[in-house]
Order: structure tokens, then sequence, then C-alpha cells
């Protein structure tokens, strides 16, 4: 079976890779994603320097997903531009997520991802984690200021991750901003922001951060992430690759990601909980879902899905 899949003129064994944030924080991390069956590797979201993150416990399997709130622990843009040069010998492609606590971080790391050379950059407009700071990709004159100044400094594609959307206005304001800019994919979505999660036994919250506040990931926000995958396929069609991330635990997930319109997709819960076994299983699993449709390829379900007359 053809899961191969091209993203910004790179090309991909597999358009199978874990999302940011998941196993790939240290050199190790990121070198097991290079052995596994991985598709690429996507390195943490980074920031000027070092960071130890948000206190534990920072991250909690629920019933049908995940909660998290981990601060953007990572090594820092210099460990990171010097690392990825190396992760070049696993041969598949290497993904930048770049963030920042501030604009001014966006573009001070776009010069020293400019050096490293990753295949693709995928700037990260929707953390949801850090006490005080909104998600820029809420802010669509924002979003639209430092994707431009991002532009005038890179040479290597880049694209977006974005924050799920709620509301047809926004996913058509935000195709409109990333069309003028230009950019050459966007991931969707990342982890729904600021939910809660209670422990009814406990009466207390599951995680410490932001009084229990934190992402939701997982099983349950796959409808979430369908529709907005779906949304930006319906306004763009083809010409800008969307990379779908959200609740994929099973090769049906993935058909279903593909059929509304993703290019590739990505893994985030489902690899923390399982490891990096979990791509040679969803490989396996995608292949029997396309073979027993009579699909070729990945690539022939693209944005198949049917609606109703
Ligand atoms: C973190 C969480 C995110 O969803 C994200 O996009 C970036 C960072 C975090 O808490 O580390």
């Amino acid at each position: 079976m053809d899961l191969s899949t091209v993203i910004a003129g790179v090309s991909f064994r597999v358009g199978l890779m874990n999302a940011s944030g998941a196993l790939c924080v240290t050199q190790a991390e990121l070198e097991e994603l290079g052995e596994s069956d991985a598709g690429a590797i996507v390195t943490k979201s980074m920031t000027p320097l070092p960071r130890e993150g948000n206190p534990h416990p920072r991250y909690a399997a629920i019933e049908g997903g995940s909660i998290n709130s981990m601060g953007l622990p990572n090594l820092g843009y210099p460990a990171y531009a010097k690392l990825i040069p190396e992760l070049k010998r696993f041969e598949k492609p290497v993904i930048a997520s770049l963030a920042g606590l501030k604009p001014d971080d966006f573009l001070e790391g776009a010069r020293a991802l400019h050096a490293a050379e990753p295949d693709l950059i995928e700037v990260n407009l929707s953390c949801p984690n850090l006490p005080g700071e909104p998600q820029i990709g809420y802010d669509f004159e924002g979003t639209e200021r430092l994707l431009s100044a991002i532009r005038e400094i890179l040479t290597i594609p880049f694209g977006v991750k974005l924050p799920p959307y709620f509301d047809p206005i926004h996913h058509q304001k935000i195709a409109d901003v990333l069309q003028r800019v230009g950019v050459a994919f966007v991931t969707m979505i990342n982890s729904v922001g600021n939910t809660l999660v209670v422990d009814p036994e406990q009466e207390m919250v599951v995680i410490k951060p932001k009084g229990g506040f934190g992402g939701l990931g997982g099983r349950i926000i796959k409808p979430v992430a369908l529709a907005n995958v779906r949304a930006l396929w319906k306004i763009w069609g083809d010409r800008i690759p969307i990379i779908g991330t959200g609740g994929i635990e099973n090769g049906t997930d993935i058909f279903e990601h593909v059929l509304c319109g993703a290019s590739a997709v990505q893994i985030g819960t489902a690899l923390v909980e399982e490891g990096c076994g979990v791509f040679a299983r969803l490989e396996r699993e995608v292949t029997a879902c396309l073979q027993r449709k009579g699909y070729m390829s990945l690539m022939a379900c693209r944005g198949k899905l049917r609606e109703i007359d």
C-alpha cells in the first residue's frame, strides 16, 4: 500500500508522524522517533532558553483522551539547532516546531532554525498552557503580523500549528490570513485549550498547573479535529496541504482525517500512551482499512468525504 505523501515539496515514506509535544523533547526521544516507523521527526515546540516547564502532575490520561499543561519544557533554540542536522541521518523529514514567549522570540528562533535547515518549520500559534499568554492563533491580526515578519527571515518552507476553531467565520478568517501570508502547510488541531477534568472521588483537579485547566487531546477531540480539517479543505481544496491531528488511535481514524482532507496525520495522546510502536500498528491498520475499501494509496481518498444531498 502506498502511504506516501508530499508536504510543501518534501516527500514522506508514510504520512504518519508524532504530534509536536509527544515524546520529542530530548535527544534520546527524537532519536527514538528516528529509529521508529514514524514518517518524520517533529520536535517539541522550542523557546529561546531551555525550560523545565510547569510543575507536576502536568499530564493525565483520562477516559477517552488526555489533559496536559506542560508549559513548554524544551531544550531551547540553540540545542535544537545543533541537534537537527544530526537527526537527518535517519533519512526522514525533520520538522522543527517553533514557539516563543513573545513575538520577537519567534524571529530569533526563525534565524536559529534557518541555519539548522530542518525540512519544514511548524510555527506553533496555539500553545494554550502559558499562564497569562493568549493563543496567538485566536488573534487574526497578530497572527498576520507575526507570520509576515517570519516570512522575511525564512527560506525553508513553513506552516502553522492551529488551535481548534468553533465558528465558520473564524475558519474563513484564518484561511484568508494564511493564504495572504503564503504558508506552505497547516497542522490542525492543537489540543482543545483550557478545559477542566474533575476527579469526583478525590473532589480534585487532575493536573496541577493553572488550577487544573489544560489542553484536551485524544479520542474525545476527534470530531473537533475532523471539523477543522474539513472546514479548511473546503476553503482551499489541495492548494495548501493540511496535516490532521486530533483523536487518532487506530487506522480508521487516519482514514477519516484523510477523507476530510488531510495530506498526513500526527499522533499525540496515542503515542504518549503506547510509545513508538504505535506507528507500526497504525501503518498496518490503515493499510488494512484502505485495502478493504479498495483504495490503492492513502492520498487516493483525500478529501473524498461524501455529504448528504
Ligand atoms: C505546550 C502545549 C501545547 O499544546 C503547545 O502547542 C505547546 C506547548 C506545553 O504545555 O508545553
